[in-house]
């Protein structure tokens, strides 16, 4: 006679495997809050540049005063938000680019290396584009051509630069299967699980 018998999952099954993930606050409020004011920030400063000089010298500085409270955030604020948690040394940053052309480079819970070294480098260049901005309402360098010309190529670098970013974000999601520009409006990340580093 025909047995009917419940079928057991095999016993090497991870029970854990069919559970939603376990979600970690990551970004607090005010890094996200910074973040996208400063995308926005970045755009309107774009696109107003000589078009619309009051906006443009207006949304420049406000930019500016967005880095300089990102910059004492990064002393003051939230565990992943300090730069003491993501800033690495030249040599961690070459090993972190290594290790992706090998396709082995550990999960990060907060910044990777490469992305510390990228966030420093988007504030440097904003914050050029603020002093150089700046330099040609000042009598002293006024009608300056060198100044002119460096604010523009500073604008071009951050652009490309912000590119180099979109490409970063998006590698570093495919490769861990999560969703970085979510976490970045959520703050929520995936927790930390087998060599993921957090
Ligand atoms: C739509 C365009 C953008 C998207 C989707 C985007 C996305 C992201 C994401 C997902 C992160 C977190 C990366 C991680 O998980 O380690 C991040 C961080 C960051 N991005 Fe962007 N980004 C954009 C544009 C920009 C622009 C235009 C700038 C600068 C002008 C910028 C500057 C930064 C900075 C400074 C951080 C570090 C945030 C912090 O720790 O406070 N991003 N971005
Ligand atoms: C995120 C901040 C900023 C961005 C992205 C930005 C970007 C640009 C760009 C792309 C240009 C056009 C360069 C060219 O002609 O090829 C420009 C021009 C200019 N910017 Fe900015 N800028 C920023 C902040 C500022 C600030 C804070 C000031 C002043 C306090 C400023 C003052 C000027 C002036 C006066 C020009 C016109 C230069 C000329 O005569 O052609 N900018 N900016």
């Amino acid at each position: 006679m025909l047995k009917l018998v419940k079928a057991e999952p095999p016993a090497s099954a991870d029970p854990d495997a069919r559970r939603p993930p376990k979600l970690v606050r990551v970004w607090d409020p005010l890094v996200r809050l910074f973040h996208w004011s400063l995308v926005l920030g970045f755009a309107v400063a774009w696109f107003s540049a000589n078009r619309a000089e009051d906006l443009h010298t207006w949304v420049g500085y406000a930019v500016g005063g967005l880095i300089l409270l990102r910059l004492l955030w990064g002393v003051l604020g939230t565990r992943y938000a300090r730069f003491s948690s993501f800033v690495k040394g030249p040599l961690g940053v070459a090993a972190y680019l290594l290790a992706i052309l090998k396709g082995s480079e550990a999960r990060y819970i907060g910044h990777n290396p490469a992305g510390g070294a990228m966030v420093l480098a988007l504030m440097a260049g904003v914050l050029g584009l603020v002093v150089t901005g700046w330099m040609q309402f000042t009598d002293a360098w006024y009608g300056e051509d060198w100044v002119t010309n460096l604010h523009a190529l500073i604008a071009h670098g951050l652009l490309a630069l912000i590119l180099l970013h979109l490409g970063g974000v998006a590698l570093a999601s495919l490769r861990h299967h999560e969703n970085l520009v979510r976490a970045m409006v959520t703050g929520r990340k995936r927790a930390a699980q087998g060599n993921d580093i957090a």
